[in-house]
């Protein structure tokens, strides 16, 4: 019996042994090894777990939304007898009550997270983050070198903001929609707890605001996919697969202004 021979695209040249990297997998050349990098676990389960819950509700909120706001605005769409409108309530209101969910686990885990995670993780609070915060932005803008902006081993100043204002921007959703939500049933819970809200703004104002904020759901992801990818090319750490993983890799050799 011949033995069964390994396909040449799978051949790593030369063999690894510890201290001799590979040349060249699946035909491709390998880059030189740059710095040393050492894996760091920054994202813990109930966080990842959340994180994922939360984008897919968010998901589903705004093509249920649109579709609530503007029903039957596909050409020839079908409109007698059809319950589309209603499926989209019925999606919206259960996405809505996920989201509420994943912003409890949130709030508890500002407090029970580790230090990359916790509420002063979500703020740049020191006069130096500010200025770490404007050299950042110059980074991003192509205006400043990598090697002279200050690192980051959890979120930088930037993110911080960008992320804290995601929260801020899906406080107003919850408590929009829950004022919204209430008024079918006037004599129940969610009206006692919301309406407070329509009664401040006006209903239609309470509704325009829930609309309009929509779009900064529709753009933040953009953003953050961005510079989620920028990062994981610039910064060779796999900071993508942190959010499944939990952890991402980080050059030892580097100073961090949050692992001083
Ligand atoms: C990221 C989160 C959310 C997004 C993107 C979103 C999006 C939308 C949009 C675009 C509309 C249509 C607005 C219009 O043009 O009239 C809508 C309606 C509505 N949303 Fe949301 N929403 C979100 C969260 C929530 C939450 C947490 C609730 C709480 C229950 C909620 C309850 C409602 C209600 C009650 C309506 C009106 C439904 C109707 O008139 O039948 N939404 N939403």
């Amino acid at each position: 019996m011949t033995s069964p021979t390994v396909p040449e695209r799978l051949v790593i040249e030369p063999p690894v042994t510890p201290d001799a990297p590979p040349t060249r997998i699946l035909q491709h050349p390998v880059p030189d090894a740059t710095g040393r990098y050492m894996w760091v676990y920054l994202w813990q389960a109930p966080l990842r777990a959340m994180h994922w819950i939360a984008a897919i509700a968010i998901l589903a909120l705004i093509v249920s939304g649109f579709w609530i706001g503007r029903p039957f605005f596909l050409p020839n769409a079908q409109t007698t007898g059809s319950y589309a409108t209603q499926w989209a309530r019925l999606l919206h209101f259960a996405a809505a009550y996920l989201l509420a969910a994943t912003a409890i686990v949130r709030v508890y885990w500002l407090i029970a997270g580790n230090r990359f995670e916790r509420l002063p993780a979500l703020f740049p609070l020191r006069s130096r983050d500010w200025r770490n915060m404007i050299k950042q932005i110059l980074y991003y803008s192509f205006i400043r070198r990598e090697e002279d902006t200050p690192k980051y081993v959890g979120h930088n100043p930037f993110q911080q903001l960008f992320y804290t204002s995601l929260y801020a921007a899906a406080l107003v959703m919850v408590v929009t929609g829950f004022a919204l939500y209430g008024l079918a049933t006037p004599d129940g819970l969610i009206f006692g707890m919301f309406n407070w809200v329509n009664e401040l703004l006006g209903m239609q104002m309470v509704r325009f605001i829930h609309h309009v904020t929509t779009w900064y759901f529709v753009i933040f992801p953009i953003t953050h996919v961005y510079f989620a990818m920028r990062s994981d090319v610039t910064e060779h750490g796999g900071g993508i697969s942190s959010i499944i993983s939990g952890g991402k890799f980080v050059e030892a050799s580097h100073r961090y202004e949050d692992n001083p």
